[in-house]
């Protein structure tokens, strides 16, 4: 049976930060970051606005009043959690009018979580054909004003619906996932920021690309030349590139070249969001899809890499008249209309955290946003 994405969408929240800004901020040569990381916007939010506020977004793009109907799971997969108990996809399949008989749960491996729930996805349709589920990969990724990690934050969503038959990408069912008890990237229970050893994050990552890239050649006699494109899990757009170069080092230079610009196209989006934990390699995918000459039949290959570290190479194939289910127009504009910040601006949006305990009503502007907070129980300003 063919099981893959149906449709796929992401939502930013309507504000960021120039690189250039923040550079000239911290008194960095604003070319570290623009070349150096790759990174040319980076997206922030108000503290009104979470990880439901952002799967909510990217779902209300994709999903129709029969889709809701057929969706019998909601899976969410984050490491920017509001509950340590409550699932975020309780509350997103209320927000969403997804039929009641449905599974609703989070799921957690830094960023890998997002591929998790994808897998599972496409494991139950396997077994229920005739289903739908949705798979959101939401998060904030920020790591504290003036940070090592700082020009590597990001926030927002990506929301894909996962099906029997499906329009975009039919998955290949070839995973090689790797598992390596590493501390290179961890968040302590009661911390607000990720503990980060930024080198040895850097190094993993290349590493688990080169482990998991080998063994899937050897288990599927494949190579470069089997793929159109090869798209990473993107913490800043400079990080897939690295892993790519030291993969590259042995094929000859329009092999090379072929597959970075493709990886150029994937990375389009990413230079403009910043790191979305869960959702980046889902942003590169879009990026690919919505930025690069893509036909029907092409196989692409996927890299996911959550920290702590699990990592996975699998595909998919395109699939015929894929390019009519993108959205590519309304996620141009959404990224176009955003409200560029004041460094000022941004420091004290980073700095007005949210009081879960205080009983408060808010206003802001955005649908879905976070309403008021009564008892610890969050209402969202809903369509
Ligand atoms: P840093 O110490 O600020 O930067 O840390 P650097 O000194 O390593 O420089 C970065 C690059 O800029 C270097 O290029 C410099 O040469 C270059 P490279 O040698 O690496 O190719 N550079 C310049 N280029 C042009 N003009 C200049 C200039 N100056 C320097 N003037 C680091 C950077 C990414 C480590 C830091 O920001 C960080 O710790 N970020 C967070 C961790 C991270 O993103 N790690 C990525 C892999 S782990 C992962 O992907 C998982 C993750 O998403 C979490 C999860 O799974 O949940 C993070």
């Amino acid at each position: 049976m063919n099981v893959g994405i149906d449709k796929i969408s992401f939502f930013v929240p309507p504000y960021y930060v120039d690189m250039t800004d923040l550079a000239l901020a911290r008194e960095v040569d604003p070319n570290k970051f623009h070349i150096g990381i790759g990174q040319d916007k980076m997206a922030v939010n108000k503290k009104t606005q979470d990880i439901v506020t952002f799967a909510a977004n990217a779902a209300k793009n994709i999903l129709t009043d029969e889709d809701k109907k057929q969706i019998d799971m909601v899976i969410v997969g984050t490491e920017s959690g509001i509950d340590e108990s409550k699932a975020s996809a309780v509350v997103l399949h209320r927000l969403l009018g997804i039929q009641p008989f449905a599974r609703a749960f989070e799921i957690k491996e830094a960023c890998y979580a997002g591929t998790a729930a994808l897998q599972y996805a496409v494991a139950h349709i396997n077994i229920h054909p005739e289903s739908k589920v949705l798979v959101v990969a939401s998060d904030i990724a920020k790591y504290g004003l003036a940070s090592g990690g700082e020009p590597t934050q990001g926030v927002g969503a990506i929301a894909m619906l996962v099906s029997a038959d499906p329009r975009i990408l039919q998955l290949n069912n070839d995973s090689v996932a790797l598992t390596q008890d590493i501390y290179d990237f961890w968040r302590p229970v009661g911390h607000d920021y990720p503990m980060v050893d930024g080198q040895l994050s850097n190094e993993t990552y290349i590493q688990a690309f080169q482990k998991v890239w080998k063994e899937y050649q050897q288990r599927h006699k494949k190579s470069f030349a089997d793929f159109h494109a090869l798209t990473f899990h993107i913490p800043y757009t400079k990080m897939g590139k690295k892993a790519l170069l030291a993969a590259l080092e042995d094929e000859a230079p329009e092999e090379q070249e072929r597959i970075l610009a493709k990886y150029e196209a994937s990375i389009v989006y990413s230079r403009q969001v910043g790191n979305l934990y869960t959702g980046s390699l889902y942003l590169g995918l879009i990026s690919l899809l919505e930025n690069a000459k893509l036909k029907a039949g092409e196989q692409i290959g996927l890299f996911s890499y959550g920290s702590g570290t699990v990592a996975e190479f699998f595909s998919g194939t395109l699939v015929g008249g894929f390019e009519n289910q993108l959205l590519t127009e309304l996620h141009q504009k959404q990224l176009a209309e955003r409200k560029g910040l004041s460094i000022t601006e941004y420091e004290e949006m980073f700095n007005d955290h949210l009081e879960v305990d205080a009983d408060k009503e808010y206003d802001d502007a955005l649908l879905y946003s976070i309403a008021s907070i009564s008892n610890t129980v969050r209402t969202y300003k809903e369509d």
